[in-house]
């Protein structure tokens, strides 16, 4: 069928900034972030000196996506050790700051474990503070690794399950270079096939109700020049049927030991659709985001946001004003009117055609599985 989508006109330059760096200034060192509630109309940059102010960011979605959760979470332990706070106290205020994303707790556990053993080996506290750091940037190069290990299998698995020619794949919130420290997870594979030249038309959700594939899926599909076309989340059911998805790509916030996918809000109902429509369901993300110690979908524990994101526009202000300041939103609904807002949900793993991660994929998705990939990739 001749592509009706390509009046689309698309950048070709990918995004400028890092999501977030480690800097070390003189006044002492920081962790600047690419303020993704500003995106797409500002490329602004936050400079956390403490703690606190990461832990805000990342409540506040400055700073989000599983894999760069992990990451930040592991600086943010190495700015308590550098700048002198108490490292333990920190750990805990980061690793709870949000609580699905399981890469979060990971990577603060990782980095506080590294300046402990330093500190349990008699180290000073420099030297204890450059363990942590140095555990942070090998959590960063790892998941740059991980991102293009995915990026390759994503793409052989999508060629082995559509065979023959370009892929119309569709996408929920967002799982690019913005969320990890390469191309990221889903969108690592789209932009493969993209640069493969297999690539015929990303599908983006955008993504109810803070629009992350609206806002940041299409920015990073834009700068770096795919064919993608925007959707609202309850259009797909209409492209389903309409024979248009030849695959659903999803990130994951935590896989439970069972295989259930805890992400994005919407990626369930994406699953139910996509199995009615016999089409497959992938989920790509690196090893950080399985949790063994989570045994089912229902052990998974789903942040519950404010309301106004749903009663208000909250995103839109922000995008359209330019001042910091800008909170609150437009009202779409009557004063009081209480709003139901899970980040995320659960998608079992039934639902599952296959999960990719940087050391193999999982297919079908099953306890057994699951642990066996786990088993190989610590042997490795
Ligand atoms: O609330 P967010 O924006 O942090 O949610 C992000 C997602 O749900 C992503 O799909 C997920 O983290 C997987 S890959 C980055």
């Amino acid at each position: 069928m001749a592509d009706q989508y390509a009046q689309f006109s698309v950048g070709t330059e990918p995004p400028a900034l890092p999501p977030l760096r480690w800097e070390e200034p003189p006044e002492g060192p920081v962790v600047v972030l690419l303020d993704q509630t500003r995106l797409p109309a500002a490329e602004v940059e936050l400079v956390c000196t403490d703690v606190p102010a990461l832990v805000g960011a990342i409540q506040t979605l400055a700073v989000r996506g599983a894999p760069l959760l992990g990451i930040a979470g592991a600086y943010g332990v190495a700015l308590a050790a550098a700048r002198g706070y108490d490292v333990e106290e920190a750990a805990e205020s980061l690793a709870s700051a949000r609580p699905t994303a399981v890469n979060l707790a990971h990577g603060v556990r990782r980095a506080a474990a590294a300046h402990r053993a330093a500190v349990g080996r008699g180290a000073g506290r420099r030297e204890a503070a450059s363990a942590a750091l140095a555990a942070a940037r090998q959590l960063h190069r790892e998941d740059a690794a991980a991102s293009a290990a995915m990026a390759e299998r994503g793409l052989a698995l999508l060629d082995e399950l559509v065979p023959g020619g370009g892929h119309r794949l569709l996408t929920h919130c967002n799982t690019g270079g913005l969320v990890s420290g390469g191309d990221g997870t889903a969108f690592a594979v789209a932009l493969r096939a993209h640069r493969a030249g297999r690539l015929r038309r990303l599908w983006v959700d955008e993504t109810r109700p803070l629009l992350q594939g609206a806002r940041l899926t299409a920015y990073e599909a834009a700068r770096h020049g795919l064919a993608y076309t925007l959707l609202t989340d309850s259009a797909a059911g209409s492209l389903f049927a309409a024979g248009e998805v030849d695959a659903v790509l999803v990130g994951a916030d935590r896989i439970a030991a069972d295989g259930s996918v805890a992400n994005k809000v919407g990626s369930y109902p994406l699953a139910v659709l996509a199995r009615y429509h016999h089409v497959p369901f992938v989920v790509v993300a690196p090893l950080t985001s399985v949790d063994l110690d989570t045994p089912d979908g229902a052990s998974i524990e789903v942040e519950q946001r404010p309301g106004q994101e749903v009663t208000e526009l909250t995103a839109l202000p922000r995008i359209v004003t330019s001042g910091p300041g800008a909170v609150g939103g437009m009202a779409v609904a009557p004063l009081g009117t209480q709003a139901y807002n899970p980040a995320f949900d659960v998608t079992p793993p039934e639902l599952v055609t296959a999960i990719v991660t940087e050391s193999g994929v999982v297919s079908p998705v099953t306890a057994t599985g699951i642990a066996e990939l786990c088993a190989s990739s610590r042997q490795v």
